[in-house]
C-alpha cells in the first residue's frame, strides 16, 4: 500500500509527536509514513521519541540565525527526504509565506484552541490557555488545519471540543486539551490529508 512520505516538525516535549507514532504503531495511519522529525531546538525532548521510534531525526536550530536560513535548513533535510507532507506538532516557529506556498494543502498544524478564538501571532502553548481562562470561557478544544500565509488562518481540517472546568490552571486544562483532543484529531487528520494527497499522485486511468 503506497504511503506518504511525512515529517514531523517539533519544538518541545514531543507528545502530539508521541501520539502520531502510538497510533502508526496501532495501525491506525496506513496511508502515512514517518520519515524525519525536524527540531528548531536541540535539547527536545521530541527527538529522543523520534529517535526511539527509529525515526530519522534532525535538529534545526530557530536561534541565532535569519528565518531564510533557518528555512533552507529545513528544506534541504525535506528535500533530503522527499518530503511530501509536513505536520506541525508543537513547531513554535512561524514559516514565512514563500516556504508555505511551496505546500499548498500539505502542512497541518495542531492548535490548542477551537480556532478562530485564541488563535494567531503570540497565541502558542501555554499562553492560549492562560487566555481562554482569562476571557471565562466554558468550553475550549483543539483544531487541526492546513498552514496557509495566515498564522492559525488556514482550512481547518478536524476540531475537536473540550469543557473547562472552574478550578482550571492553565497547565490543568492544556492537559485535558492534549489528552482529550489533540492526541486523537492530530492523526485523525494526518490519515484523512494523507489520502487526500495520495488521491491527487494517482495518474489519471
Ligand atoms: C501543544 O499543545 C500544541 O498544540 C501547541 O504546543 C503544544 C506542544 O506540545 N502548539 C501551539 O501552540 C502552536 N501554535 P508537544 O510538544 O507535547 O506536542
Amino acid at each position: 500500500m503506497s504511503s506518504v512520505r511525512t515529517a514531523v516538525l517539533v519544538s518541545g516535549g514531543g507528545t502530539n509527536l508521541q501520539a502520531l507514532i502510538d497510533a502508526k504503531n496501532a495501525g491506525e495511519l496506513p496511508h502515512v509514513q514517518f520519515c524525519a522529525v525536524i527540531s528548531s531546538r536541540p535539547d527536545a525532548y521530541a527527538l529522543i521519541r523520534g529517535e526511539k521510534a527509529g525515526i530519522p531525526v534532525y535538529t534545526a536550530e530557530r536561534q541565532g540565525k535569519s528565518q531564510e536560513t533557518f528555512e533552507k535548513e529545513i528544506l534541504s533535510i525535506l528535500e533530503m527526504e522527499s518530503i511530501q507532507m509536513i505536520i506541525l506538532a508543537g513547531f513554535m516557529s512561524i514559516l514565512s509565506e514563500d516556504f508555505v506556498r511551496r505546500y499548498p494543502r500539505r502542512i497541518l498544524n495542531v492548535h490548542p484552541a477551537l480556532l478562530p478564538a485564541f488563535g494567531g501571532k503570540g497565541y502558542y502553548g501555554l499562553r492560549v490557555h492562560e487566555a481562554a481562562l482569562a476571557r471565562g470561557v466554558k468550553v475550549t478544544g483543539a483544531t487541526v488545519h492546513y498552514v496557509n500565509e495566515i498564522p492559525d488562518g488556514g482550512e481547518i481540517i478536524l476540531q475537536k471540543a473540550v469543557n473547562v472546568e472552574p478550578d482550571d490552571t492553565p497547565q490543568t486544562l492544556q492537559r485535558r486539551v492534549m489528552e482529550q483532543a489533540e492526541w486523537i484529531i492530530l492523526p485523525q487528520a494526518a490519515e484523512i490529508s494523507a489520502k487526500e494527497i495520495l488521491n491527487q499522485l494517482k495518474p489519471e486511468l
